[in-house]
């Protein structure tokens, strides 16, 4: 099937497990501003517009994401997406009842993605009009959907190829960043109008990968700078630790913090990014992350290197373990 579906997917949700969940319902509700939908003793669902449940954290050993959700416009989509998938061999599990609940959709159809990172695809979100009671005045949803997901990677080309070959991801701009001795490149890719939803990071020259995490930051827009600031002072006031402060990046001209979650991976929030005018772009490279800002809370070189890359002891011990790909499964069959 030749269809471009371009434009008609957007991240719609993010599954987290975690065992810290008083720790996470402070850190989204009280922190980052959201709107509590649902707590019991194994289970939190936070909203932040009409979906029922945008971040729903699980009981769990994990510490990680459990799985992404991804939202199609319609049901063609969904079966164009679904037939690229089978087509590859890529096995497809449709959810129960029960999973679908806990993710407030109405059902989904779940693959293993690269590195493992559960995708469950879906087209109808279940909603609510109930008015939404939370301290941040507004996120930034919509067509273009739930902020962006970066994610290490040994394999980027592998990665890439998922987004572009199932989603139609187009390529907006790649950055160079040099830390510490290691130069980190990030190539970054569009399905809807936001300039990214999917970030690819790749150590260059060393097959390491230094983040324990299947993603190393999600990222949620909300809709002002009073409203980023607020947050970050929220965040700090509770005791959760920043990763970087406020700064802006040169490609999408995002301004955002990066806070260490209870679980260890890195919520960005941020605002203003930049939506792209498809007849004009063009794609560039960019030498650094930030054109200004995103200092890390406590300085030092060792502590950068261990908020931006995670653990190196990870890393090299993630040598010995093949990353996967469901792409590379079919090639190797
Ligand atoms: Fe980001």
């Amino acid at each position: 099937m030749n269809q471009d579906i371009f434009g008609a997917s957007s991240m719609g949700y993010a599954l987290i497990e975690s065992q810290r969940l008083e720790r996470w319902q402070s850190f989204l509700k009280d922190g980052i501003g959201l709107h509590l939908q649902h707590a019991d003793r194994n289970c939190l669902a936070f909203r932040m517009d009409s979906h029922q449940r945008r971040i729903i954290v699980k009981r769990g050993p994990a510490e990680d994401f459990a799985a992404v959700g991804w939202q199609l416009r319609d049901q063609a989509t969904l079966n164009i997406a679904l037939q690229r998938l089978h087509a590859r061999g890529i096995t497809i599990q449709e959810s129960t009842v029960a999973q679908a609940a806990e993710r407030g959709v109405a059902r989904f159809w779940r693959v293993i993605g690269p590195k493992r990172l559960a995708i469950e695809l879906f087209v109808e979100p279940l909603t609510s009009d109930e008015p939404l009671e939370m301290l941040s005045q507004g996120f930034i949803t919509g067509e273009a959907g739930m902020g962006h997901l970066a994610i290490t990677s040994r394999r980027g080309k592998d990665m890439r190829r998922f987004w572009q070959e199932i989603f139609d991801a187009r390529h907006s701009d790649s950055i160079v960043e040099r830390l510490a001795g290691v130069t980190l490149d990030i190539e970054f890719f569009r399905v809807n109008p936001r300039h990214h939803s999917i970030a690819i990071a790749q150590v260059r020259g060393l097959p390491i990968d230094p983040i324990r995490t299947k993603a190393q930051h999600m990222n949620l827009l909300t809709t002002s700078v009073t409203e980023l600031t607020a947050a970050f002072l929220r965040c700090r006031r509770l005791g959760f630790e920043m990763a970087h402060e406020i700064g802006e990046h040169p490609n999408d001209r995002e301004q955002s913090f990066y806070v260490l979650s209870p679980s260890g991976f890195e919520i960005e929030l941020g605002w203003n990014a930049l939506e792209v005018e498809e007849a004009s772009w063009q794609a560039s490279t960019y030498q650094g992350i930030s054109l200004w800002g995103h200092k890390p809370e406590k300085l030092g070189a060792w502590n950068q290197l261990t908020t931006n890359l995670g653990n190196f002891g990870r890393g090299l011990r993630s040598l010995l373990k093949p990353e996967y790909s469901p792409l590379q499964e079919r090639h190797s069959k």
